[in-house]
Parts: C-alpha cells; structure tokens; sequence
C-alpha cells in the first residue's frame, strides 16, 4: 500500500443520531493532530485544519488563496485547475477581490439591512398567516424557510421572484456534491444565461434594485462591470444569499422543537441566540478551501507553497478553548459572535447582517405565532443534506392545534 492511498479521508460522516454534530473524529483531531492530510472528495490531499485558532489564522492570511473556495474539494468532479471566472468574488483574491466587493459591501451595511427589517417581518407574517390557514399541518421548509430568503434576495437584486423556476432547482444542483460535471455546468450556463438577459434589461432600463446600482456604481467609478463579471457576481448573490439562510431557519426550527425550554431564551434575546444557533450549527459543512502560495506555519505544521488548505469551520465553532461544552446549546455564552460561521479575514460573509436579520425575525416570529408548533413525523423519519455543500433538513413537517 502506498502513503498516499493511507491517507484518510476527509471527515463528512456526523455522528449517527445526532444530526447537529460535526463528524466525531473533529475532536479527536483537534486534540491529537490539529493540522493533519486528508484525501478531499474531489480527490487532492490538503490541510484540515480543525482548531478555532489557526482557522481564524489560514482565514486571515493574505497568501492563502481562495482560487478554490467555490468549496471545490468537496466535489468528486470539480475541475481544481480551473480558471477563476472574473466576477467569481468568493475566488479571487487581492485587488481583484477588493474592486468587486467594494462594490457589492455598501449594499448590505447594518443600516440598509435594517431598513429592510419591516419587509422581512411583513414576509414572515404572511407565510404564517398561509401556513396557519393550512388544516393543521405543512413542510416548513417549503411554506416557510425556503420563501422567505428567496424573496428577500430577488426584492434586494432586484429578480422577478416569479421566474424562480429559472433559478431555485439549479442553484440546488449547483450546491449538491452528488450532481455530475455536466448536470453543474448545465444548471450554471441556465441562470447565467438568466442573468445575463436580465442584466441586460437592467442596463436598458435601471431600477432601484441592487443590480442597477452595481451596474451604474462601475459606470460611474469610470471602471464597468463587464457582462461576465455582472453575471457571475449576480449569480453568487443569488445562490448565497437564499441557500444558506433557508437551511439555517429549517435547522434552527428543528433544533428548537428538540430543546422547547430554551424557546423563551430566543424570544427574549434573539440577537444572542441566533448567533448560538449559527455556531452550534455551522450549516457550511465541509468548511473553506484555500491555497497557499507561500510557505507558511499552521500551528506546528509546516505547509509549503502549492498546498491546499480545509479550514473545518465546524471543528473550529467546537473547540472547547474556546467555547466550553461546546456540544451543547447554550443561549447564554460570553461573547456569542466570536464563532466563524460566516468565515473570518478578507472572504468573510457579506450577508451575514441580511442572514441575522431574517432568522431573528423568522424564529421570534414561528414561536410567537405557534408557540405549541411540533415535529409531525418521528424525528428519526427525517432526511438531512448529508451531500450539499451547506447542511440542512430536506423537509420539516410540522404540526400544530
Ligand atoms: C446563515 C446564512 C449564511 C452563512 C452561514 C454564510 C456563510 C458564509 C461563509 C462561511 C462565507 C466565507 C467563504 C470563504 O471564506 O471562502 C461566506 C461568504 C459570502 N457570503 Fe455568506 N453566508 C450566509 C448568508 C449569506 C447571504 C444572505 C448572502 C447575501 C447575498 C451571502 C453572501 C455571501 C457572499 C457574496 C460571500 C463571499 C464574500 C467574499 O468572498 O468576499 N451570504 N458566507
């Protein structure tokens, strides 16, 4: 047997009946090789790295890459030498990055995301108001998490929420770990071919939406956009913007109805209890990529230029230095922001004060409304996103009455 073929896998198997925990060997790592090889689905060995400390550092480092942040390694069929498409602002690095996502930064400051808070609750109440009128019981995913997010991004875009046919199925394939090469490339060439009619339509006729201000914010800068660098950074925004927060309402919802005594502690103080939430969870499950270009010390470990690099989010919201009893939920944590769901350094999530918004409004706004909500289905009956690049429950029927 060669070294490399004793190369263990990337961890992606959670504990059986705890759906909430990262994959069990996380610990053991963190104690016993914090910086060790792993074999990455998509077939390349790399760095994982597992504790909080010198994730926040690979985070925050200028010579890593995230030339393959697209979470590329956890993909048996991603392509690693590709080219960064221009737009791609999650991949690109330096000033490349910094150009696109000065661009995009002003749209989402705490003061505009919370001028669309009485929107978001407007959109919650609604989707109550229909899933109450429902004889008793519903998915929460699809009459309620899934809705509220998407609607939400296509207001702030500026996408007519009505072509979502165009869009939602393939931002599913192009998340899922298990869609072939070609079934990728082809749900991305449809909402890129979308995007690019309707960006066109933009510049003909700007609306007060985010994508005129992108194309105007270029024009006016005497730097333009072009249509590819549009199209690849409208899709990014579409997919990350309805994705991620959709599977962290249905998860938080279940953790909820798994922990009842803790609901007042999320309406009491639900600007804390999310951020618990998003630690306990860290729904983007298979971590971060990068690439370093230089030589460079990751705790003890000696990681040469030309290496990949898996900083394990998951692992790092775990660690006890950091958060004691870690493994569990708890609503009352010293410094609850100090996890790094959204990521950390120069990539770190733009929509996060959008995300926090919407699952503060979204969960205060479920207990309140249905305060004896309830899984209608055995919990052990449910099916969660083992194979997507962000963690989630397939569907939620609920019940409630
Ligand atoms: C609970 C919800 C969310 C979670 C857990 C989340 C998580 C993350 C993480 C971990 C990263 C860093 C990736 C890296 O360093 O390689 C990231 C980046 C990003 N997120 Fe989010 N996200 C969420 C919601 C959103 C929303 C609502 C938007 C709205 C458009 C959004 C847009 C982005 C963008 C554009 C980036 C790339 C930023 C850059 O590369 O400079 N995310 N997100």
């Amino acid at each position: 047997m060669t070294a490399a073929s004793e190369t263990p896998a990337l961890p992606t198997t959670r504990p059986s009946g705890c759906p909430f925990d990262p994959p069990g060997e996380y610990a053991t790592l963190r104690e016993t090789a914090p910086t060790s090889r792993v074999r990455c689905p998509a077939g390349m060995d790399a760095w994982l790295v597992t504790r909080y400390g010198d994730v926040r550092a690979v985070l925050a480092d200028p010579t890593m890459s995230s030339r393959g942040a697209n979470s590329a390694h956890a993909n048996p069929n991603a392509d690693l030498d590709e080219e960064v498409s221009p737009g791609s602002i999650i991949q690109l690095d330096g000033a490349g990055h910094s150009r696109l996502r000065k661009m995009v930064i002003a749209e989402f400051t705490v003061r505009r995301v919370e001028a669309m808070r009485g929107y978001v609750q407007e959109l919650v109440e609604s989707h109550l108001d229909a899933m109450l009128a429902k004889p008793g019981h519903a998915d929460l995913v699809e009459d309620f998490a899934l809705p509220i997010p998407s609607l939400v991004i296509c207001e702030l875009l500026g996408v007519p929420y009505a072509d979502r046919e165009r869009f939602q199925r393939q931002s599913t394939t192009m998340v899922s770990t298990d869609a072939t090469r070609d079934e990728g490339q082809q749900a991305y060439q449809e909402v890129s071919d979308y995007l690019a009619d309707l960006f066109t339509e933009k510049q003909r006729n700007p609306q007060d939406d985010l994508f005129s201000r992108l194309i105007s914010r270029g024009v006016s800068a005497g730097d333009p956009l072009t249509m590819e660098e549009l199209v690849v950074l409208g899709l990014s925004l579409l997919v990350a913007g309805h994705e991620t927060t959709a599977n962290m309402i249905a998860l938080s919802t279940l953790v909820l109805l798994e922990h009842p005594s803790q609901r007042d502690a999320v309406l009491e103080a639900p600007e804390r209890a999310i951020e618990e939430l998003l630690r306990y969870l860290s729904v983007v499950q298979f971590g971060v990529l990068r690439y370093a270009t230089s030589d460079v010390q990751v705790g003890a470990r000696a990681v040469k230029a030309g290496e990949w690099l898996v900083a394990a989010l998951n692992s790092a919201n775990r660690d006890e230095d950091l958060f004691p009893g870690a493994d569990k939920l708890d609503f009352h944590r010293e410094s609850p922001r100090t996890h790094v769901a959204f990521g950390f350094g120069a990539h770190q999530c733009i929509g996060q004060q959008l995300a926090r918004v919407e699952l503060q409004e979204a969960l205060t706004g479920l207990f309140r409304r249905v305060p004896d909500l309830r899984l209608a289905v055995p919990r052990e009956s449910l099916a969660y996103k083992h194979n997507t690049l962000v963690y989630g429950v397939r569907e939620l029927p609920v019940a409630w009455g």
